[in-house]
């Protein structure tokens, strides 16, 4: 049956700064269904990132309510965030943010690191995490000695490693060219395909044609909700 794993109730988010105070987010209504697959859009400064980041608990919202599988978790701890995030989400962003001197394998267990009771057999499972991106032959490289689309694969690995029911990504195909980018984009597919909810944030209209669903943000609201 399909439950919403996201709801989200007039969402505000404000960033205090000297003189005057940012509303990134002015109210964000939304619902998404256990194992949608949805592009956020909308040009830059319109609150993308800030909701991926409060959506992924990341950071804390101001105002308004945040349930995740059900659970209120608007105003939970900065250490529950943390432990939940682990649990249930991984992310993609556009620059990797891979580890430099670690290899490819260390980078995909390092969610494990995290994880409390450690996880059994983390060597184990992040070579299968590693094959499943289809860079099992690849597992000592360092990222310097990858790809663009190879990293971010690496990245994807590393954000599969824990299995979550969530995967959140910031312009994924963003530092990729077009090829490497629908890639990218086939494997984040895959894993909707797999169950996984996937949202995608990217400027790109042929990317966001892709998913199934996409909602347009515009000055920290969504002006459009659209579904194929
Ligand atoms: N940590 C922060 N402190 C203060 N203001 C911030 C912070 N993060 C974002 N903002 C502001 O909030 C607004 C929304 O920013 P956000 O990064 O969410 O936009 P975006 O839609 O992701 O843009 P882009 O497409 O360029 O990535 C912007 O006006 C930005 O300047
Ligand atoms: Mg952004």
């Amino acid at each position: 049956m399909v439950k919403p794993i996201i709801r989200t109730k007039q969402l505000i988010k404000r960033y205090p700064m000297e003189g005057e105070t940012i509303v990134a987010l002015k109210g964000i209504d939304l619902e998404i269904q256990s194992g949608e697959f949805l592009a956020v859009m909308g040009p830059s400064g319109s609150g993308k990132s800030t909701l991926m980041h409060i959506l992924g608990l990341l950071d804390s919202l101001t105002e308004g309510t945040y349930e995740l599988e059900g659970l209120n978790v608007s105003h939970i701890s900065r250490e529950m965030r943390a432990d939940l995030r682990n649990q249930k989400i991984g992310f993609v962003f556009q620059t990797f943010n891979l580890l430099a001197r670690s290899t490819a394998l260390d980078n995909v267990k390092l969610p494990m690191l995290y994880l409390r009771p450690r996880i059994n057999g983390s060597h184990k499972k992040a070579m299968e995490a590693l094959k499943s991106v289809g860079l099992a032959d690849r597992a000592s490289h360092l990222p310097r000695q990858l790809s663009g689309g190879q990293q971010q694969r690496v990245a994807i690995a590393r954000a599969l490693v824990n299995n979550p029911a969530l995967i959140l990504a910031d312009e994924p195909t963003g530092n990729l060219d077009t090829k490497t980018g629908r890639e990218i984009m086939d494997l984040l597919s895959s894993l909707h395909e797999r169950g996984i909810t996937v949202i995608i944030v990217t400027h790109d209209p042929e990317i966001g044609r892709l998913t199934r669903r996409r909602i347009l943000v515009r000055d920290g609201i969504i002006i459009q909700d659209e579904e194929d």
